[in-house]
């Protein structure tokens, strides 16, 4: 493309039009004064001139920015009919009606249609970029460029609907080709309004409806200092368009081919600089991924296509090759009563093309909409401002769904009641309102759990009294025999081999009762897991440690079980040992050793103690408890995993050795089986591995992980709080990451504790293990046998660790504040709902 007159001649034409610059620098035509040849209109401030132009071999009328080098045509008239004899002339009807591009031979090749009855009819060029027919001296504007955008969305134009007509971009056929091209961007106003991407009739991107905030395929769309980007919607209109507010800011968005990109101009004003282009990676394209199936992208922008939870590939084999078109198809049929949700946060809305909006709704009417109405398949608010309002329903397939890392919004899909899995009310919320929904619904089930309990109890003991009385004589090890999952083989084999073999000592309620001073409260030292924990001492004088069961625990049973057979068995300097139990009649107790310090949490996210732990002595914890660790996976008789290692499970003897205690959820897990699925996830928030917070999924490596928390919350004294928690100090893995990612680790450690150059080679190896431990795929981080050696050997290469699990979430620049965390620091279990 060429401006005309060509390049070379623009010197001495300057000099001309300096010379006269008075007589030619205008920017109306009048009914009197046409325009033509090279002549120009220039905006009054300048920022835009209007002129004939040369592309390939034709010329055309349009606009360009008046101060930029390189000619950038932001609109053009006669796009489709190029004036292809040597000039044209742009007047105004004689009758004052319309504006009319006529080649020299008189053709009419471009003219506004309209009968505007203008007495005094001048077109004007605006300073905004807007060519205007209008009445002299009035708004009275009868035509406007602005209406008829062409590839090129100046601020303050719309695009979308207004007025009942379409305004839609077509892009250039080619760089030197102003005429159309099948590229298109155009609003679809069916449904949930959305502008699409088109390719001919073909969709090549969806930027999503408007959530309130921002499309919801682009989160990163954010008004600030720069930018102010406005969509309208009502009954008359819906429009996009978008203001620069910093004057000195030039910008543009237009369609490029294929794609949507926005520019901004550089400083030096010879050219542009290109802001960001849609679609910016595979996920971006339309149904990447088929029906039903959500699209991820990992660093190197390729597409990551998983079905959603509860749907399976169309073609098993298609998919492995990759060809997802088919999509994805329901495991299980919906029921229509009994079904579920699932939720995806950071999400990118699905089509919303056939779906229904209300916007006087709110999300749990939403949910009961979608849930009585059985074509229903997926819901989610309309509006995420303030806390998130109004109601968009979808049925049938789900299409072209992706995932952020950060931003997008919480999208609800509806799969048969057997596949909702349990954590699927814990997944990653970053909104204070949610978080608290989401304790409301944790408690309410331990609640609703508890009830059902007392009522089975309350069945039970009339039909049971007299027998159990009979039982609760024979206490052998058969009484004690958890429930166990049939997975527990290797412990039902130990037992029916070794027989009754576990010599546990039994102690009385009465000899309990008298230790802790028939429990009081003075010698409470905590609540934990199931039960509470009392200091005791007994007759000879040895201090126990006596946790007794919350009465009404039908979880705290088969904790109470699993923990006696486990630790009985189990004899290791960091694991805390077992004295006995105590099962009579509804009581049921463990005794422990006494450890004379309590657990580590009361220590180090206790500012007035936490200088009691020096580094040393913090290096000999972290080394103990990965010994301790270690023995479990791997040097036991069984192999164990522990699934609920923190602060307070560490408990440290006079020494301050630690030993890891509360063996109540740990499972055995055989030697082959690597991974198991649980539909129980029990655990401590903040310590609870992504794989087993969102899947369900623990192996070893959940342990690797939660023991890296610990490792973190050793070394800064402060707690972790998990993936509920935007505020980055309180992500204790995103600012350690941070830190370290700044080559600024060492400023994680507790300000309480010194150190010197020595221990800061020790500290420096501890959070590189921290942060190796903490890494978001579990086959990534180290087992524990390479975590105590990394320990040991202070001198051998790490590898590099990547970003922590929790971080990707966090990583969403949402700067509310959370602070719903407390409630999940006691060990939670989420039951599924039948
Ligand atoms: C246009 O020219 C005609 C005759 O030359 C004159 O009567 C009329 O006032 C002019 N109009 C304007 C707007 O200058
Ligand atoms: C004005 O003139 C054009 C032709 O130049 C004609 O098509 C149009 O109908 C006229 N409009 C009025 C309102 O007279
Ligand atoms: C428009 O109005 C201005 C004064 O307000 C006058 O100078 C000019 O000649 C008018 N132009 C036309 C085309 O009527
Ligand atoms: C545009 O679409 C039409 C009809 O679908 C097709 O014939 C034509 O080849 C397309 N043009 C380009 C440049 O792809
Ligand atoms: C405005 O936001 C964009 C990203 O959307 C960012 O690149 C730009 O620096 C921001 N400008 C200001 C002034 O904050
Ligand atoms: C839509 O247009 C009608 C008729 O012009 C008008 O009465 C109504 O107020 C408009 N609605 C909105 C939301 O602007
Ligand atoms: C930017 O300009 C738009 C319209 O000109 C205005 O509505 C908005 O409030 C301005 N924003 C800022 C941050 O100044
Ligand atoms: C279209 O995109 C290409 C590459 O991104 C760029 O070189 C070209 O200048 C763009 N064209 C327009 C009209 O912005
Ligand atoms: C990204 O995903 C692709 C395909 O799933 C895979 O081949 C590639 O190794 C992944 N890259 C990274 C950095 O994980
Ligand atoms: C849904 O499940 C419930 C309970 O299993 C059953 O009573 C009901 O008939 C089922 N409904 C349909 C439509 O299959
Ligand atoms: C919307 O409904 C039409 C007609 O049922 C169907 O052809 C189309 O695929 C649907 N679109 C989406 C995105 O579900
Ligand atoms: C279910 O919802 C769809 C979409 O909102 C609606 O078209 C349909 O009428 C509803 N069916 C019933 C029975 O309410």
């Amino acid at each position: 493309m060429k401006k005309w007159p060509p390049p070379r001649l623009l010197p001495p034409l300057l000099i001309f039009f300096s010379l006269f610059s008075l007589s030619t620098c205008r920017d109306t035509i009048t009914i009197n004064s046409s325009l033509t040849g090279q002549e120009t209109l220039v905006s009054s401030g300048g920022g835009f001139t209007l002129g004939f132009f040369q592309a390939s071999k034709y010329q055309y009328l349009g606009i360009w920015y008046t101060e930029i080098a390189q000619q950038t045509i932001v609109w053009v008239a006669n796009r489709d009919s190029p004036i292809t004899d040597t000039s044209g002339v742009l007047s105004i009807s004689s009758n004052g009606s319309n504006l009319q591009l006529q080649s020299s031979s008189n053709n009419v090749l471009w003219s506004t249609s309209i009968s505007a009855n203008l007495v005094n009819p001048v077109a004007q060029l605006l300073d905004t970029g807007n060519f205007v027919l209008k009445e002299n001296n009035t708004d009275n504007i009868a035509w406007q460029s602005f209406d008829h955008p062409t590839d090129t969305v100046l601020p303050g134009l719309k695009i979308g609907f207004i007025s009942g007509q379409y305004r839609n971009l077509v892009s250039w056929s080619g760089s030197d080709d102003p005429s159309s091209s099948n590229y298109s961007f155009k609003l679809d106003l069916s449904g949930f309004p959305e502008f699409f991407l088109l390719d001919g009739l073909k969709r090549v991107y969806r930027n999503g409806p408007w959530n309130g905030v921002h499309f919801s395929g682009e989160p990163e769309m954010e008004n600030n200092g720069s930018f102010t980007f406005e969509y309208v919607s009502n009954e008359n209109e819906t429009y996009y368009t978008y203001y620069v507010n910093d004057s000195s800011i030039v910008s543009r968005l237009v369609v490029n081919q294929s794609t949507l990109q926005r520019y901004v101009a550089d400083t030096s004003g010879s050219g542009w600089i290109l802001y960001w282009t849609f679609p910016r990676d595979q996920c971006d394209n339309y149904d990447q991924c088929g029906p039903n199936a959500l699209c991820s992208t990992n660093s190197s922008n390729i597409a990551d296509c998983t079905c959603l939870t509860g749907f399976e590939p169309e073609s098993e084999k298609d998919w492995e090759l990759r060809d997802t078109s088919a999509g994805c198809v329901r495991q299980v049929e919906l029921n229509c009563t009994t079904d579920g949700f699932i939720t995806i946060s950071n999400a990118k809305l699905p089509d919303t093309t056939n779906v229904t909006v209300d916007t006087t709704i709110g999300l749990e009417e939403c949910r009961n909409r979608c849930l009585i109405n059985c074509s229903c398949t997926g819901y989610a608010n309309s509006d995420i401002l303030n806390g998130g309002s109004g109601c968009v329903i979808w049925v049938g397939d789900l299409v072209d769904i992706r995932q952020f890392s950060g931003g997008g919004q919480d999208f609800y899909y509806r799969v048969a009641g057997s596949e909702v899995p349990v954590t699927s009310s814990t997944s990653t919320k970053k909104n204070k309102d949610t978080g608290i929904i989401v304790t409301c619904v944790i408690l309410g089930l331990l609640i609703l759990a508890s009830i059902v309990y007392l009522i089975r109890k309350k069945l039970r003991k009339n039909h049971e009294n007299v027998s159990y009385m009979q039982r609760q004589r024979q206490i052998s090890f058969e009484s004690v025999r958890p429930l166990a999952p049939a997975r527990d083989k290797a412990l039902e084999e130990g037992t029916s081999t070794d027989g009754n073999d576990i010599s546990l000592p039994l102690f009385h309620a009465s000899v309990i009762s008298a230790a802790t001073n028939n429990f009081s409260l003075a010698n409470k030292l905590g609540e934990g897991g199931f039960g509470t924990v009392f200091k005791g001492e007994l007759e000879g004088g040895e201090k126990i440690a006596v946790k007794r069961l919350a009465k009404f625990s039908t979880q705290g049973l088969d904790e109470f079980k699993n923990e006696v057979i486990l630790i009985a068995k189990l004899q290791h300097v960091n694991l805390v040992r077992l004295l006995g139990c105590c099962i009579e009649g509804e009581e049921r107790m463990l005794v422990y050793e006494y450890m004379e310090n309590k657990s580590l949490d009361t220590i180090i996210f206790n500012k007035a103690r936490s200088s009691q732990l020096n580094w040393h002595k913090r290096f000999e914890i972290i080394k103990g408890i990965a010994r301790g660790v270690l023995y479990l996976h791997e040097d036991s008789r069984f192999r164990i995993i522990h699934r609920d290692l923190k602060a307070s499970n560490v408990l440290l003897d006079e020494n301050m050795n630690p030993k890891i205690s509360d063996f109540g959820i740990a499972r055995i897990f055989g030697g082959d089986e690597k991974k198991s699925y649980t539909n129980r996830v029990v655990g401590t928030y903040g310590y609870m591995s992504p794989e087993y917070a969102m899947d369900g999924v623990f192996s070893v490596k959940s342990d690797v992980f939660s023991f890296g928390v610990l490792v973190l919350e050793i070394i800064s004294g402060k707690k972790n709080r998990g993936i509920f928690s935007v505020e980055p100090s309180l992500n204790l893995l995103s600012y350690a990451w941070t830190l370290w990612k700044d080559g600024k680790a060492l400023e994680l450690l507790d300000s309480s504790i010194s150190s010197n150059s020595n221990s800061n080679l020790q500290i420096m190896r501890c959070i590189h293990v921290g942060l190796l431990c903490v890494q978001e795929r579990q086959e990534d981080r180290p087992h524990m046998s390479e975590v105590v050696l990394m320990l040991n050997s202070l001198n051998t290469s790490l590898p590099e660790p990547k970003q922590p699990g929790y971080f990707a979430a966090r990583d969403a620049s949402d700067k509310e504040s959370s602070s719903s965390c407390t409630v999940f620091e006691m060990t939670v279990t989420v039951i599924e709902p039948r």
